[in-house]
């Protein structure tokens, strides 16, 4: 049967229709595959109106929706998402940590993942981020990402930070640099950052500096991590099982030892002290120290001030007490490093030499 020109014509279209479909389809194919594990924060938060930005209510909003609501992912990667928990972070407990890092270890090991972003609350972000650079093996890009204000609030920050991480981690030159956290168009070193400014969008900041910035999804590099991190680390989640317990004292003028005290009956395997200037401890409270150290615990001296790094055997005879320092750690970071390091390790000779290595 002849085929009238209309007939013809439209079947051509059709076919044309059909392989630019198919073209678009093996385009998207060919993107990077990125998986995006929701966790909860504020970048999943919602706001009664777009006036509030600090008041809302975090882990609020699925991972389809954040990412529904974000079609441009489409432009870098082939996106797809879990909702690993939904909580605001500083809610996370170590049992989260070790679900979630499992979690981001067997996808790394998965062919057909090349990057894998993790939204995450700002306010423990960064021992997340740590967590992971000291326990997850993989050359894969593994990257971070919060907010500072909810997506239902004016100036929102989390659509650009989310767009960054997943570009960030569809791409190859984000490989091998540990793993990383990407906010105000910044990328950061998982171990260095810290939240420094509770209600601004700049607020992650590290002493040493971003790694680089993302900028229209291209990323510019300016650093490299020295720290031992992922396939370099002496960790793995596979052999981790459980962490032991590790608490924060914080030093002060008139410090009392009913903090030490308490952490010690309590049976913690070690405690960081945030002490005052360089690591100082309170004349009072160091008999405290040395007692729980005397019955096995692990005394580690970080600092309240943010920046620089504690001196060992300055403040303190660290030698002699056979205390650790922690080196340009701040307390919570100190405290994530002890709980791995004390899963291998309870010489303080070797904790030492780790928090020189990590
Ligand atoms: N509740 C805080 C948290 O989930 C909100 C802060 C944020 O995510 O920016 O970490």
């Amino acid at each position: 049967m002849l085929m009238t020109t209309r007939q013809g014509m439209k079947r051509w279209l059709a076919a044309m229709a059909l392989s630019a479909l198919s073209a678009a389809a093996l385009a998207q194919a060919a993107k990077p595959h990125v998986v995006v594990l929701a966790t909860g924060g504020t970048i999943a938060g919602a706001g009664a109106s777009a006036a509030n930005s600090a008041t809302y209510a975090a882990a609020k909003v699925p991972v389809e929706k954040l990412l529904a609501g974000l079609p441009e992912l489409g432009n870098v990667a082939q996106v797809t998402g879990e909702q690993v928990f939904q909580i605001a972070s500083e809610s996370f407990t170590n049992e989260h940590l070790l679900t979630l890092a499992r979690r981001v270890s067997a996808l790394s090991k998965q062919a057909d993942v090349d990057g894998i972003v993790i939204t995450h609350g700002t306010d423990t972000l960064e021992e997340t981020a740590y967590f992971l650079n000291l326990v997850v093996h993989t050359a894969k890009p593994i990257v971070v990402v919060g907010s500072m204000r909810p997506g239902t609030a004016l100036s929102a920050d989390g659509t650009l930070n989310l767009y960054d991480a997943v570009s960030v981690a569809a791409s190859k030159d984000a490989g091998g640099k540990g793993v990383l956290v990407t906010m105000n168009d910044e990328i950061q070193s998982g171990r260095d950052v810290s939240k420094t400014i509770n209600i601004k969008t700049e607020a992650f900041k590290s002493q040493w500096g971003p790694l680089g910035m993302v900028v229209e999804g291209r990323n510019y590099w300016f650093r490299a991590p020295v720290k031992r991190h992922t396939n370099a680390s002496e960790f793995n989640i596979d052999d981790i099982k459980t962490l032991p317990a590790v608490d924060i004292v914080y030093g002060y003028g008139n410090m009392n030892t009913t903090g030490i005290d308490a952490y010690g009956k309590a049976g913690v395997k070690a405690l960081i002290h945030a002490g005052t200037g360089n690591g100082s401890v309170a004349a009072q409270a160091v008999p405290a120290l040395q007692g729980l150290r005397a019955q096995g615990v692990q005394i580690i001296r970080s600092a309240r001030v943010p920046d620089g790094f504690v001196l060992r055997n300055a403040e303190q005879p660290d030698d002699k007490y056979d205390w650790v320092v922690a080196h340009d750690l701040r307390p919570q970071k100190a405290r994530i490093l002890a709980m791995v390091a004390l899963t291998k390790t309870s010489d303080s000779k070797e904790l030492q030499r780790i928090f020189w290595e990590y």
